[in-house]
């Protein structure tokens, strides 16, 4: 990949850049606690987005997309939303870095990757911190990693129309090979913890399902825990993200909310613990107990807060049945992939099974990948 992007760049750019990389994202546990401010547990992968980029003298962005066979040019001092959408993730860095007193000035770019698009493994955190970590050292603006990863996810508030959290963006710039890190995102604290379950793999199994709406679905689950914010507060004004309340201050608005707002609440405060579970399970080397509590996310995820489908919960399903140790939908939902922690010896039979049983009911086999846990972004 590396070498059709330089050799791309030198053809449309008659010279050589710098070469810079970010990556996607899995996440262990802590899903949808991001926005209400509580813990997730994240690591950079082994796949992600390579960019190549020299400034250019001018005041002109000039970028070709590798993969899409697709050449933009914009000048970011504007705020001319371009109406492609690969675009918008550039443009968005650009505008992001400005807003905040950053420096960009013109430069071309040649940028591929092999994060499977819709697979929720965040190839569009991918993009934004390959861009945003290059034009902070290409320019020397100084920004912190913290800074650049509110630079991506203000990128996809303000210009791709997705209400996101800190999760992905974060795990992009900070991703450290063999490592997850809990994150606090309310403080944007963050611990790494090594990662090596002796006797285990982690799995990703896709289904391959691409949900249309899911941006507008991700929003309104937002919406929901908002709203039963607000009712809380009325009762504990010091309450500003579900992660400040408690069980208890939840129930006392039962009455006050609808149904749906009220369980998807009941599903955060629940996953917020259970981040902090599996934190302790791990450090026991206790892999039984971080399972069970991928299941228990799975559920709720999938009955409580309304994000799964039924390819997610028939993978999730069949790996409870052939006793995977782990097994939850990852992500933002409605697609994408399940994460399973898998003894090693069995592997080989629940991959085969997976693939078998998701073709004959679905019509397509799923792809699988091991999940290597890897740097994030980084100058190569
Ligand atoms: C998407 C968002 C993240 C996070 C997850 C769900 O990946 O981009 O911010 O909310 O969904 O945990």
């Amino acid at each position: 990949m590396r070498n059709s992007i330089h050799q791309k760049f030198v053809s449309l750019f008659g010279t050589s850049g710098e070469q810079y990389a970010s990556a996607g994202r899995i996440n262990l546990i802590g899903e949808h606690t991001d926005y209400n401010g509580g813990f997730v547990f994240p690591g950079a992968i082994d796949k992600g987005i390579v960019v190549e980029i020299k400034p250019n003298g001018t005041s002109m962005v000039r970028v070709f997309a590798l993969d899409r066979d697709s050449f933009a040019t914009f000048d970011p001092n504007f705020e001319d939303i371009p109406d492609k959408g690969w675009v918008r993730y550039v443009f968005g860095v650009c505008r992001e870095f400005i807003k905040r007193g950053g420096r960009v000035e013109g430069f071309d770019a040649v940028f591929a990757g092999d994060v499977p698009l819709g697979a929720g493994l965040s190839s569009s955190a991918a993009l934004e911190g390959a861009f945003a970590f290059a034009i902070n050292d290409l320019f020397g603006s100084g920004f912190d990693g913290a800074t650049l990863a509110r630079i991506g996810q203000s990128t996809e508030h303000n210009y791709c129309g997705v209400n996101c959290g800190i999760m992905d963006q974060f795990a992009s710039i900070h991703g450290k090979k063999d490592h997850l890190m809990l994150l606090n995102c309310s403080t944007l604290e963050y611990k790494y913890f090594p990662f090596h379950a002796e006797g285990f793999r982690l799995v990703l199994v896709n289904t391959g399902v691409e949900h249309e709406l899911a941006s507008s679905a991700y929003n309104r689950r937002r919406q929901s825990c908002e709203t039963a914010v607000a009712a809380i507060q009325k009762n504990h004004p010091e309450v500003k993200t579900l992660s400040d309340a408690k069980r208890i201050w939840l129930e006392e608005v039962r009455e006050d909310i609808c149904a749906e707002d009220f369980l998807r609440a009941q599903y955060v405060i629940g996953e917020m613990q259970r981040v902090l579970d599996v934190c302790d399970a791990l450090l026991r080397e206790d892999f039984e107990t971080v399972g069970e509590m991928m299941y228990q996310t799975h559920f709720g995820l999938s009955r409580q807060y309304g994000v799964s489908c039924p390819e997610l919960d028939f993978l999730n399903h069949l790996a409870r049945k052939m006793d995977v140790t782990g097994s939850r939908m990852m992500g933002g939902g409605f697609g994408g992939c399940t994460i399973n922690l898998v003894r090693d010896e069995l592997y080989d039979s629940f991959v085969a099974a997976a693939k078998e049983k998701f073709a004959a009911e679905f019509g397509h086999e799923p792809q699988i990948y091991d999940v290597v846990i890897s740097d994030g972004a980084r100058k190569l």
